[in-house]
């Protein structure tokens, strides 16, 4: 190879590699360019350079200035048309609209259920109980034969009973934990069981077909009717504030005897009477009494000896008063626009 041809070789190599690296319009054409004319392996500069190597000495002075003009040029070139391309990229952004609003921020909040759940429980963990967890599906016997509901009785109709198959159940209250519990720990017990429980239940203001309960039992020597209605008056006062006046009413469980209910005073009307407590004042949240001693001797457990009382609370009524939420439905619905004013 003369030295012109040397020259000409190497300026039409530049004048290639350049309209290559122009024409690449992204940055996978523009590496495709790269390698053929950068290559280390089989690149043209390389070729070229191998050229250059085969000239005879004396044209080797000129010939490599000449290569290393073009080398230089080369990889230049491909430098600002990579440069480019990642700025093209950004500047496809100048298409945004800055004037556009930015998108809100979503903030994670607890559930007003679970608020009112943990608050419960914080409550009774001060006082010494400890947290029992059950299954959601149940026997029969674990959720009303035990519990001392008479087979095949009308007190079943309390519960509108989603059946899994023949003898198994969703449970239709957190009460089956106390048959658990007990069946396993020997009195004394202080325990609160927490969990979600299910009934032939449809939508409406005021019924769900799932929804929480948290379970309270108590069971020692000479536990009585004083202590439960002590526990629950100071528990309301905790949680609602410490005016808050109760009110227990009797009422029928047949694994509680004497059963009562206890109100709180209506926190959306302090009392007056409105829509939500139906004009009287008052709010129902929680059935209680004394844990029958049937109840007791079925799970083996000295009824002579041992006393307990027993409650279940719905926190969702709770947090219903407390936050005045008009329907149960919005607590179920997972709907953001109501739950994003928890986290406000
Ligand atoms: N299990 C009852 C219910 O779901 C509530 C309750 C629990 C009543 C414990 C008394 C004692 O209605």
């Amino acid at each position: 190879m003369t030295l012109d041809e040397f020259q000409t070789e190497a300026d039409r190599l530049r004048a290639d590699a350049l309209a290559a690296f122009d024409r690449a319009s992204n940055a996978d054409e523009l590496e495709h360019a790269r390698i053929q004319f950068l290559g280390d392996r089989s690149g043209q500069l390389r070729d070229v350079q191998a050229a250059l190597g085969a000239l005879p000495k004396e044209h080797k002075p000129i010939a490599g200035r000449a290569f290393n003009e073009v080398k230089q040029a080369i990889t230049a070139a491909h430098e600002a048309r990579s440069r480019a391309l990642v700025r093209g990229r950004s500047a496809g952004a100048a298409d945004l609209d800055l004037t556009m609003p930015a998108r809100r921020m979503w903030q994670g909040a607890r559930h007003p259920v679970t608020v009112v759940t943990d608050e419960i429980v914080e409550i009774f963990r001060e006082l010494g109980f400890t947290i029992a967890l059950g299954p959601h599906v149940e026997t029969e016997w674990y959720n009303f034969g035990a519990l001392n509901f008479p087979a095949d009785h009308p007190a079943m109709d309390m519960h509108d009973t989603l059946y899994v198959r023949d003898d198994v159940l969703l449970r239709t209250h957190t009460s089956p934990v106390q048959v658990r519990t007990l069946q396993r720990h020997p009195p004394p017990i202080r325990i609160l069981a927490p969990g979600d429980v299910f009934r032939r239940d449809f939508f409406d203001a005021s019924h769900a077909p799932m929804f929480a309960q948290v379970e309270g039992l108590c069971v020692d020597e000479g536990v009585s009717f004083v202590d439960l209605k002590g526990m629950l008056s100071n528990f309301a006062r905790r949680l609602l504030g410490p005016r808050t006046r109760t009110r227990f009413r009797p009422s029928y469980f047949p694994f509680t005897e004497p059963s009562a209910e206890m109100d709180v005073e209506c926190q959306i009307c302090q009392g007056v009477g409105c829509a939500v407590c139906k004009g009287t004042g008052w709010a129902e949240i929680l059935g209680s009494g004394m844990v029958h001693p049937a109840v007791l001797t079925n799970v083996g457990v000295d009824a002579e000896r041992y006393t307990g009382w027993a409650f279940g609370m719905g926190p969702g009524r709770i947090a219903m008063q407390r936050y005045d939420i008009p329907d149960i439905r919005l607590l179920y619905d997972s709907d953001v626009r109501f739950l994003g004013q928890m986290a406000e």
